[in-house]
């Protein structure tokens, strides 16, 4: 619900149109086929506020949903019906005690099991609670960075007692090059999957994430978890986005000047103005995720016409050349739009050298949030 007053006093507002990601979960449901369609919600739903989208999801039919922290799977449980499941990726805390771990069974949410020592705590966890316990494991089959490698699954399948302790109800693996479809990663580590999930006849399977999904039905399994896509961000890199866009951000203007020829602009005095120009400052900055190395080469949008960013982008604001636009419409507390209709999240992130998931996520808590 848009809080009137909280957006009143913001100096950049972000909202989330529910509808789009909505429509986008339909979307990748409907092209995962017959896998069912969980929803990636870490890093607060990707910056958008899992307040609102995990409702949302939920009721959009939406079951399945994974977090990275058990922090953000306390906060999420809170969101979902009953039935939902919660997985949490980074599994039972690295230097976790038992009281830890025996936390995600107050709160209903299952650990991705990514190491032998994530193993062994679990199954302590089972014994204290005399209680089989359900749990994902998750394979490395090529990126490296999270999840069992052949030995150890090789050393589990060795002592099948873990199993009296463990019921594990999912079996996954994450893509390194899904937004590649071409690249040879995909098929060894659809191949690696395979061979590590033949040990665990009739455990369900999960291995793509957005990108994955649109690498065809053999990528699917039983169960695809997309982030992005959700929040509009294209899975297909050089192609039309098949996503709706789910975010407008739009920053107020502070205060506008006209500065002339051989005037400077922002730190570093690295804009030179080499004319008349009118400078219009936004209520927004590199605090608040709008990346500092759109200095001198983002813009915004007044009414759908690109001003250029002038200048350093500051902690606190930005300073855009308006100087195309009529002077009423750029009068302090007015606002210009950063993401939306004219520009994607997709767009900022290229010119920022990075990409939408860095865009999104970053986006700071000083933006007010809310949806329409
Ligand atoms: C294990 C895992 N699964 C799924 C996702 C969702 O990926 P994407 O946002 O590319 O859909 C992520 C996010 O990086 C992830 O780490």
């Amino acid at each position: 619900m848009l809080d009137a007053s909280g957006a009143a006093r913001a100096g950049a507002v972000l909202t989330i149109d529910l509808d789009a990601v909505r429509a986008n979960y339909r979307r990748l449901r409907e092209t995962a086929g017959q896998a069912a369609c969980a929803a990636v919600m870490k890093a607060d739903a990707y910056g958008l506020g899992m307040e609102m989208v995990a409702p949302a999801l939920a009721r959009e039919g939406c079951r399945v949903f994974f977090t990275a922290h058990l922090e953000e799977g306390i906060r999420l449980r809170r969101l979902l019906p009953a039935d939902a499941t919660i997985y949490v990726l980074h599994g039972l805390p690295p230097a976790g005690s038992l009281h830890t771990a025996l936390e995600f069974l107050q709160h209903d949410l299952i650990p991705v099991l990514n190491d032998p020592a994530q193993v062994a705590l679990w199954r302590r966890a089972s014994r204290e609670r005399s209680q089989r316990l359900p749990a994902a494991l998750q394979f490395d089959t090529g990126m490296s960075r999270m999840g069992m490698a052949p030995p150890d699954v090789a050393a589990l399948l060795a002592d099948p007692a873990w199993k009296d302790e463990i019921d594990p109800v999912l079996l996954m693996s994450h893509l390194a090059c899904a937004d590649e479809p071409l690249h040879a990663m995909n098929d060894l580590q659809r191949e690696r999957f395979a061979t590590l999930r033949a040990h665990f006849p009739g455990v369900p399977g999960s291995l793509a994430n957005s990108s994955g999904i649109f690498l065809g039905a053999g990528f699917h399994h039983d169960l695809v978890r997309p982030g992005a896509a959700l929040y509009g961000i294209n899975p297909q890199p050089g192609h039309p986005n098949p996503l709706r866009q789910a975010v407008s951000l739009r920053a107020r203007i502070v205060q506008v000047r006209t500065v002339q020829a051989g005037d400077v602009v922002g730190y570093g005095a690295r804009y030179v103005a080499t004319g008349p120009r009118r400078i219009a400052t936004i209520a927004i900055g590199y605090a608040d995720g709008w990346l500092r190395s759109l200095s001198g080469r983002g813009q915004a949008f007044v009414d759908g016409v690109a001003v250029p960013i002038a200048g350093t982008v500051s902690m606190d604001s930005i300073t855009l050349d308006v100087s195309a636009i009529p002077e009423e419409r750029v009068r302090p507390g007015r606002e210009v739009e950063l993401l939306g209709e004219h520009q994607t999240v997709d767009d900022v992130a290229r010119e920022a050298g990075t990409i939408g998931y860095e865009v999104l996520t970053r986006l700071g808590s000083r933006i007010h949030r809310g949806h329409h």
